[in-house]
Formats: structure tokens, sequence, C-alpha cells
């Protein structure tokens, strides 16, 4: 078989059905319905994300899911300390960068963006203390003694749980906001 022959026939062989299609959907949705998720699809998701790959097969993320009470104690929490006009710690993008961060802003709150002063900053994307109102919140920790591989790693489970979600046709989104405003 030549060459091109073989990728061919790799590349037919290799192709899934779904994950292509996946890819295409996913995006980070901001506003959800408030229809609870299963626990036993959450257990499923979980259980697959699992299997991705890990720094030394370190296993880094660890992941407290949040819905009912728990979830709106902390949303409101969040919510009152952003709305008081804390601080958000979020760190500033190098200048060449800040274009990006500028664009989504005015694509989510408008024509002023996120070009304005810090605190507004923080009140107009409220909504990420809220977890966007989606039924079920999780919080991803990691042992603050690991490095840069296993952020890469966490950012690989976190897709993996992404896609998971999509193919069961669970939306989501990140949000580095909540990391960024400290609650007791
Ligand atoms: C590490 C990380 C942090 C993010 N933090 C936020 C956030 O605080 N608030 C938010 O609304 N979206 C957040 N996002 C979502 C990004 O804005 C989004 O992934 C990006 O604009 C691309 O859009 P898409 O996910 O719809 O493809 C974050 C994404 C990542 C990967």
């Amino acid at each position: 078989m030549s060459t091109l022959e073989s990728q061919s026939s790799l590349s037919q062989h290799l192709l899934p059905s779904t994950l292509t299609p996946l890819f295409r959907a996913r995006h980070s949705t901001r506003a959800f319905l408030p229809t609870p998720i299963p626990t036993p699809l959450l257990e499923e998701v979980l259980s697959l994300a699992q299997r991705s790959p890990s720094n030394s097969n370190t296993q880094p993320w660890r992941l407290h899911i949040l819905t009912g009470n728990a979830l709106s104690r902390l949303s409101t929490a969040l919510f009152a300390k952003a709305e008081s006009g804390a601080e958000s710690t979020v760190k500033a993008l190098p200048d060449e960068y800040r274009h990006y961060r500028s664009e989504l802003g005015r694509k989510l709150y408008g024509p002023e963006g996120y070009n304005v002063d810090r605190v507004g900053s923080v009140k107009k994307s409220l909504r990420n203390f809220t977890f966007f109102e989606a039924p079920v919140g999780a919080v991803v920790c990691m042992d603050a003694k690991l490095g840069t591989p296993d952020v890469l790693s966490v950012g690989m489970y976190l897709q993996s749980i992404f896609l998971l979600l999509e193919e069961r046709g669970v939306a989501s989104c990140v949000s580095w906001e909540c990391k960024c405003l400290s609650v007791p």
C-alpha cells in the first residue's frame, strides 16, 4: 500500500463519527435552564473524564460538585462580594493580548465591554458569580505545590468533561472570574 493509501485508510479508520460534531458544537454557555442534571449522568461523565491524560499519571484534579442549597449558598456569597465592589484579582493580560479580552467583553457586555474600571468590570460580569444560574456548579482544585504540567493536566480533564457533557446535551462554561474573588 502506498503512503497516501495507508494514510487515507488510517484516517478513515480513525475518524470518529461523533467527536468532530462535538468539537463544533461545544461552546461556552452563559444562560442555563433550571433542569436538574441526573446524578448517574454526572457520575458517568466524571468516571470517563478520569481517563484524561495527566503528568506522571498524577490525576491532580479535585472536583467539588455543587447543587441545590450548597450551590445557592456559594453563589450568594460570591455575588454579594462581587456586588459590594470587591476588586477582582483577574490578572491583567499583557498589552499585546488585551484586545482579545476587550473584543469578548464587547460581545458579552455591550460597547464598553471590559474597558471600564476594575470594579465596574467585576459588576458587569456579576452573572459569573451565580454560575450563570446553572443547576450544577463545580469547583476544580489542584494542590498548590504542583506546577505547570499539572495545570495542563487539569485543563485536559476539563475539556474531557465539557465534551462528554456536550455529547449528553449538557452545556457548560468555565469561570475564572469566580476564582478571582475569595470568600470565607
Ligand atoms: C481558563 C478559562 C477561563 C475562562 N474564564 C471565563 C470567565 O471567567 N467568564 C466567562 O464568561 N468565560 C470564561 N471562559 C470562557 C472563554 O471566554 C471562552 O472559552 C472563549 O471565549 C472561547 O469561546 P467558546 O468557549 O464559546 O468557544 C474561560 C475559559 C477558559 C478556558
